[in-house]
Order: C-alpha cells, then sequence, then structure tokens
C-alpha cells in the first residue's frame, strides 16, 4: 500500500538524457494506438520486422481439404513454429491448445462455400474476437468481383472501425477471383484498397513481375499467401523473392501442410523470412531436417 510519510526522495531524472520518441517498426502504423502496436509487435517479429503466419482457415468454405482433415495431428504440431497463427474461431476452440499462446489472426468474414457462389460473406461479431483475445481480425474483400465488391469492402471498412475502438488490427484479405489476373495492377489495386479503406496490414499473392511496386503503393505491411501446393524448392523461392521485394512476411497454409513434411518446411520457410536465407540453401535445410536426398 502506498505510504504518505517516509518515502525515499525521487531523484533519478536524468535531466540530460532527452526521451526517445520512439518510431514503430512497421510501415504506415507509427500513429497507431498502443494497442493495435502491441499486438502487431506480437505477430510480427520486431527484431526481423517480418513474420511466419501460418493459415489454416481452409476449412471455412473448403470443408476438410487435403492435409487438414485432422488438424488436431497435422496442424497442432506446427504451431510451435508459426508467429502467429491464422485461422477460424470454430478451428480455434475445437483443436487450439490456449496455452500455446500463439496471437491468432482469427477468420472474420463467413458465408458462401466453394459449392456456392464464393465472396458473398457477412462479418463474424467482434465480441467473440474480444473474446478469444484476437491479435488480428481478418476479413476477404473480393475487389473486382461485380456482385460481391461492395459489400466485401463495406465488411472491411466495419473491421477498420473496431481496429479503431478496440486496438485489434484488421488484416485485409485479398480474394482474387477466377476471371481476375494476378498480376501487379491487379494486385496493386486490391491491396491499396484494403489500404485506404482502414486494413492495418494485407495479405495478398506474390506475382512475378512488378510485386516491388504492388509493396511501395501499399502504406501498409504486405504479407503473402503461398497459393496451391508447389515443389518445396519452389514454394521455397517464392517466399524468398517476396521478402526480398518487400513483404514483411508470409501467411502460407496449403505450402506448409501439405508439404511431404511440414515441420521441416515451416522451419525452412522461417529461415527465409527471418534470416534471408537464399532458396537453394533454405531447401537443403528442408531436405536436411526431413532427412530426404
Ligand atoms: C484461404 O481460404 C485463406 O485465406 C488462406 O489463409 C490463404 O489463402 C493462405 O493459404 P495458402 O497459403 O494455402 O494460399
Amino acid at each position: 500500500m502506498a505510504d504518505n510519510e517516509g518515502n525515499l526522495e525521487a531523484k533519478n531524472f536524468s535531466a540530460d538524457v532527452s526521451a526517445e520518441s520512439g518510431s514503430f517498426f512497421l510501415k504506415g502504423n507509427s500513429h497507431a494506438d498502443w494497442g493495435v502496436q502491441n499486438r502487431l509487435a506480437r505477430i510480427f517479429n520486431p527484431k526481423s520486422g517480418n513474420t511466419v503466419m501460418l493459415a489454416f482457415d481452409h476449412g471455412y468454405i473448403m470443408g476438410p481439404t487435403s492435409g487438414l482433415e485432422r488438424m488436431d495431428l497435422s496442424i497442432v504440431p506446427l504451431i510451435k513454429y508459426a508467429d502467429c497463427i491464422m485461422c477460424s474461431r470454430g478451428a480455434l476452440r475445437s483443436v487450439v491448445p490456449p496455452e500455446m499462446g500463439k496471437p491468432v489472426a482469427l477468420r472474420f468474414s463467413a458465408g458462401s462455400t466453394v459449392l456456392t457462389e464464393l465472396n458473398n460473406e457477412c462479418l463474424v461479431g467482434i465480441d467473440d474476437a474480444i473474446k478469444l483475445d484476437a491479435a488480428a481480425i481478418a476479413p476477404m474483400v473480393a475487389v473486382g468481383d461485380s456482385n460481391f465488391e461492395a459489400k466485401t469492402v463495406q465488411n472491411l471498412a466495419q473491421c477498420a472501425d473496431y481496429t479503431a475502438r478496440y486496438g485489434i488490427p484488421t488484416l485485409g484479405v485479398t480474394a482474387v477471383g477466377k476471371n481476375l489476373v494476378r498480376d501487379a495492377r491487379y494486385l496493386g489495386l486490391a491491396t491499396r484498397v484494403c489500404a485506404e479503406n482502414g486494413a492495418t496490414f494485407v495479405k495478398t499473392y506474390y506475382c512475378e513481375e512488378g510485386f516491388e511496386k504492388v509493396v511501395a503503393g501499399c502504406p501498409v505491411p504486405i504479407v503473402i499467401a503461398g497459393g496451391k501446393k508447389l515443389p518445396e524448392a519452389d514454394a521455397l523461392n517464392l517466399a524468398y523473392k517476396a521478402i526480398s521485394s518487400g513483404a514483411r512476411g508470409v501467411d502460407m497454409g496449403r505450402n506448409i501442410f501439405q508439404s511431404e513434411n511440414p515441420p521441416a518446411m515451416i522451419r525452412a520457410v522461417r529461415a527465409v523470412v527471418h534470416e534471408g536465407m537464399k532458396p537453394n540453401e533454405a531447401y537443403q535445410m528442408y531436405c536436411d531436417l526431413s532427412g530426404a536426398r
């Protein structure tokens, strides 16, 4: 209990040392609230500035896809290697042990499945995201979808309001429709739309031509999805090129959990993302860890 008598005199003010004004390590977020920055600093490693997010939210539209049939067996052993996990609240509650202590980017929009018209999504309730201690909320945004573009951008804008109110960052997830080309022009537009409508950071895809322009034109950090399963060497190369072009990390699913050796793969991805390991060395690391070749 505080006393009002007999206290030591306060004298360590170091008046000759100026206080640091501080600047945040992730672009576009220097003016964000303390809670937003704190959660971002749990998702992104402040030392490397990057993140390896393990995505296993696919079931919310695809059902039990390959590698996710038994998330308790396939995903839980990988979580310790991830900086952050991205999943639905159903997966979180049913299989992820809370004591693993990893920040969660919560899949925050839901609606249609692969069996009907994709992208017709509404938002999950913010109360549940708070209850689950989400480090980020992740709505899908379908830029260029003539039916659901406006609705999904409105969803994102609603999330940005939640970010402002509750300090939980919004991860804008760009969904690219079947008829759209994943080139720098489209990805640059989609990521910028997310940022301008309040996304704290954005998930998109890598493109061979002009990805550095996509990154430069987006005022907040970009992480890349892995996309469909590639040979391990190609996936590591993809991660390397994205990071070299300015992406701040990966939000990778199938190229990890559908790998021949998922623990070896996520560790090799980590070496690329956090240490800048060259893709051939990372592939060698993958082979060594998995006892292949
Ligand atoms: C797709 O439903 C989700 O947004 C995934 O989290 C995202 O596509 C990343 O997973 P992958 O690396 O498998 O593309």
